[in-house]
């Protein structure tokens, strides 16, 4: 096997994604001794304008040509790839050259994530332990299924490709899987990303999610965290991306991760290069704690959101020869060093739009952040914030008022604040205050984070 390429003394990055778990990464990597310049491709983003250069081009995965001459331009060493589409558009394929290293799975690789029906079949051949399931494309054969079950089983119903974590719908029994089938196959809510859909049984118990590095051949396990999927307290509204999530978790325990890793990751890696696949980057197992032992609810093929945010201030050491590793392939982890974690609790709290998750208003400005980030163990990271460009804005009757130049709201997660304590209590105490401090019209929190464990 040919020995994989060795790290120069100065990396050069470029970093493709603009939210918050981008954010920690950035904050994260300027740490790193080995760093040499930063890009970002969302300099929009202020917290990632502050620590990284801007790309000097739109970031596109249809024109990756233009991405690849920048890399060539700016002597980039490696491009870390946060979220999953440019992944699942091919954009490593697209950049991976002797000189460039791409953190973040190929096309093929990246439909772990972005083609659960393959994903599931996968997982199948390897008998890596997951929900049974079945695969339609036809509304009608998909019905008629549901129909010869009993009325009163659990069913969740997915749509196969990429739908920004809103394609599940988890249904009580089998009128309210009719409905799923129909809102997926035939009104084609989810376009074509419910082409395919997959109806699985319903499993039950508590949700790990669980990351691993690799270089395609070895595995570094981080620490297991907790994500909040729901938009409200106690676990109710709409699924959402994320609105916080918390680490370690009490969940788990050495028995159990080597059990995941033993009986999950491992023959995940394995199976995919029986399929001629090396995985290098990230990968995210979303895992459901059933009493028949861990089971698998979905791949990710990236850091998780809002989990990367609550994991990287725990993190001791550098991260980037490590995520330099898992770029170089096979063989360049081994001899990575083991990720120490800070053995305080960290919870991170996702301060979310008014109406988020199905329609976000933007535009709405923020005050607060900057006390908020005066407080101890405090680290607020931005995900859906931009500056107002002068002019516009300050004609704009939602920024009467304000102090010139706080940023305004652009998406639906708009910060996310984490705080570490010695406690998970105390963590997300100091988290609540800071995220109290910081105010715009209509903000949605969950006060809740981690209050089960
Ligand atoms: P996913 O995007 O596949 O992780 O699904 C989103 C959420 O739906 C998960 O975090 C679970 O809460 C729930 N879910 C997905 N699949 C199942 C399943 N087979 N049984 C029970 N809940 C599920
Ligand atoms: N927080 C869940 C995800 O990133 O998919």
């Amino acid at each position: 096997m040919p020995r994989p390429p060795i790290i120069p003394d100065r990396v050069n990055i470029l970093l493709v994604g603009g939210g918050g778990r981008e954010h920690a990464l950035a904050w994260k990597l300027k740490q790193s001794k080995r760093l040499g310049r930063l890009f970002t491709t969302h300099p929009q983003n202020p917290g990632l304008a502050a620590l990284a250069r801007p790309m000097d081009a739109p970031f596109s995965t249809k024109e990756a040509y233009r991405v690849a001459q920048f890399c060539i331009r700016e002597k980039i060493d490696l491009v870390i790839v946060g979220p999953e589409e440019p992944l699942a558009e091919g954009i490593a394929d697209a950049l991976t050259n002797p000189d460039v290293l791409v953190f973040g799975p190929t096309k093929a690789a990246a439909m772990l994530e972005a083609d659960k029906a393959w994903s599931k079949r996968l997982m199948r051949s390897s008998l890596i332990p997951t929900a049974e399931a079945r695969f339609f494309k036809d509304a009608k054969e998909a019905a008629k299924y549901i129909r010869s079950r009993e009325e009163t089983e659990s069913h969740v119903v997915k749509a196969a490709g990429l739908a920004k974590g809103k394609g599940v719908i988890v249904c009580k029994n089998g009128p309210e899987a009719l409905d799923a089938i129909r809102r997926m196959l035939i009104e084609r809510e989810f376009g074509d990303a419910a082409d395919e859909i997959i109806i699985e049984e319903r499993l039950e118990g508590p949700e790990v999610s669980v990351f691993a590095l690799t270089d395609g051949r070895d595995l570094v396990i981080l620490d297991a965290c907790q994500d909040h999927k729901r938009l409200r307290e106690n676990d109710e509204g709409p699924n959402t991306g994320g609105m916080g999530a918390f680490s370690p978790t009490p969940l788990m325990n050495a028995k159990l991760m080597n059990e995941v890793q033993g009986k999950i990751l491992v023959p995940t890696i394995d199976a995919l290069r029986r399929e001629g696949i090396e995985y290098r980057g990230l990968l995210y197992a979303g895992i459901m704690l059933t009493p028949a032992g861990p089971k698998v609810l979905e791949f990710n093929v990236r850091f998780g959101d809002p989990e990367c945010q609550t994991l990287v201030p725990r993190m001791k050491g550098d991260l980037l020869p490590l995520l330099w590793a898992c770029a170089a392939g096979p063989g360049a982890l081994a001899n990575a060093d083991d990720v120490e974690w800070d053995s305080r609790h960290s919870c991170c709290i996702v301060l979310a739009s008014p109406g988020y998750p199905e329609n976000p208003r933007v535009g709405l400005p923020i005050e607060g952040i900057a006390e908020a980030e005066k407080l101890p163990d405090i680290r607020i990271f931005h995900a859906g914030t931009t500056l107002p460009t002068l002019g516009k804005s300050e004609s704009s009757s939602e920024s009467r008022g304000r102090a010139p130049g706080a940023p305004l709201t652009s998406g639906g997660r708009v910060l996310n604040v984490v705080a570490l304590g010695s406690s998970l209590r105390e963590a997300r105490d100091k988290a609540l205050s800071a995220a109290d401090l910081i105010q715009f019209e209509g903000k949605q929190v969950r006060r809740d984070i981690g209050a089960k464990a």
